[in-house]
């Protein structure tokens, strides 16, 4: 049996339509109107314990949704949502025993207490045993450098430190699955690297199952190795991230350095179809090209022929640009096999 299991899990909201003033909200009171608005389509999602999976779509996709629903917050309209073998939103505190959450535009921390004592308090709440919260504790607070702001409130601390205590506190009770919806939103590049380092151990020695939320590609690339992706509501994509690179990603990037400028680059380069050149500065420029219609060594020894070139490397196609193309409908992941919407 599969850890999370969703079949044609739909969510639709009501949003109550109010004339303005006064005599709206009366008649509202009396005949209230409401307009429907689906949030999730129908989604069918299987994931096994210790996958680490990338949930991403454009704003308003569903995502959030979604992961509402996994967790219990949210009642589904339609379909079946089981999670490891309980039913979230009927077995509520017993879900959240097993469940982690980490909402990067709230916390779960009191404002207005030292964070220690926040985490004391979830210690009480979940009823964590004293050897599995020491434990945690110190080693949360060895991974994400936590002794900082230990006895600073959630009020007085950064919003990068705030999102490792967060984390922190969401992963004390050793739960099984952790839904992170966005949590690396506006942090730092620092931060950033510290909270996908620890997720990713916690994913590889714990085996946590970790359902992730994020706009930033590099937080799919480093700790995700399943890629679904979401768009109106509906799955238009579930796979592995590398084979989504592979079979989409026809463009890919060569870069080039010299030791001294090149004159007429462009003329050098008008020889080779399907080839885009972008100059990074004078010493260094990269081509972009379609590795299904000409290949990097046809490049490289074209150029090497004309330019003394001091070094050059080849880029892996960004699952970002993938992801984009998938956005603009530029790929259609119907035709190749994979899910289809
Ligand atoms: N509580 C709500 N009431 C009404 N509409 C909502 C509510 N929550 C979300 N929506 C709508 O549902 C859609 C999906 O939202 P959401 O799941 O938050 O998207 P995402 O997280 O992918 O950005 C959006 O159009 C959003 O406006
Ligand atoms: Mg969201």
């Amino acid at each position: 049996m599969k850890l999370i299991e969703a079949e044609g899990l739909a969510k639709q909201f009501k949003i109550p339509l109010k004339e303005p003033g006064l005599t709206g909200a009366v008649k509202h009171l009396f005949k209230p109107k409401f307009q429907k608005k689906i949030a999730v389509t129908g989604i069918d999602l299987a994931i096994d314990k210790g996958e680490s999976v990338a949930y991403v779509g454009p704003n308003g996709a569903g995502k959030s949704t979604t992961i509402k629903m996994l967790t219990g917050i949210l009642v589904p309209t339609n379909g079946k949502v089981m999670v490891d073998g309980l039913i979230p939103h009927k077995n509520r505190e017993e879900n959240a025993k097993k469940i982690g959450v980490v909402f990067g535009q709230r916390t779960q921390l009191w404002w207005d207490l030292p964070i220690i004592e926040s985490f004391s308090l979830l210690k009480d709440i979940y009823e964590i045993p004293a050897s599995v919260y020491k434990h945690n504790l110190e080693r949360f607070t060895q991974l994400l450098g936590l002794d900082e702001f230990l006895y600073s409130t959630a009020r007085q601390i950064s919003l990068g430190q705030r999102m490792r205590a967060d984390l922190a506190a969401a992963l004390l009770h050793n739960p099984k699955i952790v839904y992170l919806d966005e949590p690396t939103i506006g942090l730092d590049i620092a931060v950033k690297e510290r909270i996908r380092k620890f997720i990713k151990e916690m994913n590889e020695t714990e085996g946590t199952t970790i359902l992730l939320t994020t706009h930033d590609l590099e937080d799919i690339e480093q700790i995700c190795r399943r890629l679904v992706i979401i768009d109106k509501g509906r799955i238009i994509f579930d796979g592995d991230l590398h084979a989504v690179k592979d079979v989409f990603a026809k463009e890919r990037t060569l870069h080039f350095q010299v030791d001294a400028p090149v004159p007429n680059l462009p003329s050098i380069l008008s020889g080779l179809p399907n080839t885009i050149l972008d100059h990074e500065d004078e010493l260094q420029f990269s081509v972009r090209f379609d590795r299904f219609a000409i290949s990097a060594g046809e490049i490289a020894s074209h150029i090497m022929r004309q330019v003394q070139v001091k070094d050059f490397r080849i880029d892996e196609p960004k699952i970002d640009h993938v992801i984009r193309k998938v956005y603009d409908g530029e790929l259609d992941l119907t035709a190749s096999g994979h899910k289809g919407a």
